[in-house]
């Protein structure tokens, strides 16, 4: 079995659900807490045993770069300014030199399109694909607990989690089949199902364990919904040469793409802060009770 070894991380997209914020700032650099959202993400997948971190970036993403690089002025400032917590909090963060790469996708034609433009960096081998703007939270990394899965299963493993079944048209949805170690074996996917015709609960939830055999699926890949290549598209056509598997995540997920779910992690992640857990049901408290 082939190890998974690196992780793709598709950060081209517009965030037109987050406009004006995200006009001159890319989505993932938006900040929880103190971090930005795609370090919560590039965190997980080094929890997972990741060892080589691709993004697919586009145009005004350039500061994912920067945030990943060396910051030299900032570095030696803090320490002679004996700021050694800082300093190593930063250091901790950093990818070793030769742990990052970088590709462009010129035109977000879609997700699908997205990952296809990391196939040479990927090469032949199986890969990690992470949404950065879909954090988690739970005791241990979401990616952890698929690498673990695949370790029993091979294949693909797509991981999934439950949502209220009335909500289920507004996501990616899996057929489950036959229980497996953590998992389960898919038996279908279907993108945003109309009303009532789910097969399921489980929704995909932004993280892959992907054979490199979908790279040449996408290639042939038609444009599907929203004019875009859809990842679903060419997930449901490698379903049908090698088996797909759901990882059940039961932590929680996030959705930082959308004001909502960012005001949620926001809150979820502050709570979690011992030194802030106080002052953030302080806030809370005084703000519900506001009249009017
Ligand atoms: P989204 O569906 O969230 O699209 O993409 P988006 O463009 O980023 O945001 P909205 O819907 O306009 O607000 C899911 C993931 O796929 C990436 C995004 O960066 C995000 O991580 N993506 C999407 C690309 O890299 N390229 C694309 O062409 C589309």
């Amino acid at each position: 079995m082939r190890k998974v070894r690196k992780a793709v991380f598709p950060v081209a997209g517009l965030g037109t659900r987050f406009l004006p914020a995200t006009k001159a700032i890319p989505k993932e650099m938006l900040t929880v807490v103190d971090r930005p959202v795609i370090q919560y993400v590039v965190d997980e997948a080094r929890e997972a045993g990741i060892e080589h971190f691709i993004f697919v970036t586009g145009r005004n993403k350039a500061v994912i770069e920067d945030h990943f690089d060396v910051q030299f002025e900032l570095y030696d400032t803090l320490s002679q300014r004996g700021k050694k917590e800082q300093l190593d909090r930063l250091v901790g963060m950093q990818p070793a030199p030769g742990q990052t790469s970088f590709t462009r996708q010129q035109v977000p034609l879609g997700l699908g399109h997205a990952v296809w433009c990391a196939r040479d960096l990927v090469g032949d081998e199986p890969f990690a694909l992470l949404l950065p703007d879909m954090i988690m939270r739970s005791w241990k990394s979401c990616l952890a607990g698929m690498v673990e899965l695949y370790e029993h299963t091979g294949n693909n493993i797509i991981a999934v989690q439950e949502c209220a079944p009335e909500e289920a048209h507004k996501y990616g949805i899996v057929g489950k089949g036959a229980d497996t170690h953590t998992g389960f074996e898919i038996t279908q996917m279907v993108e945003k199902p109309a009303k009532g015709t789910a097969p399921s609960n489980f929704y995909i939830n932004g993280r892959y364990i992907l054979q490199p055999e979908i790279f040449a699926i996408l290639e042939n890949q038609e444009r599907g919904a929203g004019n875009e290549i859809q990842l679903t598209d060419a997930m449901i056509k490698l379903g049908k040469e090698q088996d797909l598997y759901g990882y059940h995540f039961r932590g929680e997920t996030y959705d930082c793409g959308s004001p909502e779910g960012f005001v949620e992690a926001n809150l979820s992640f502050a709570l979690d802060r011992p030194d802030m857990r106080k002052t953030v049901i302080g806030v809370i408290d005084r703000l519900l009770s506001r009249p009017g």
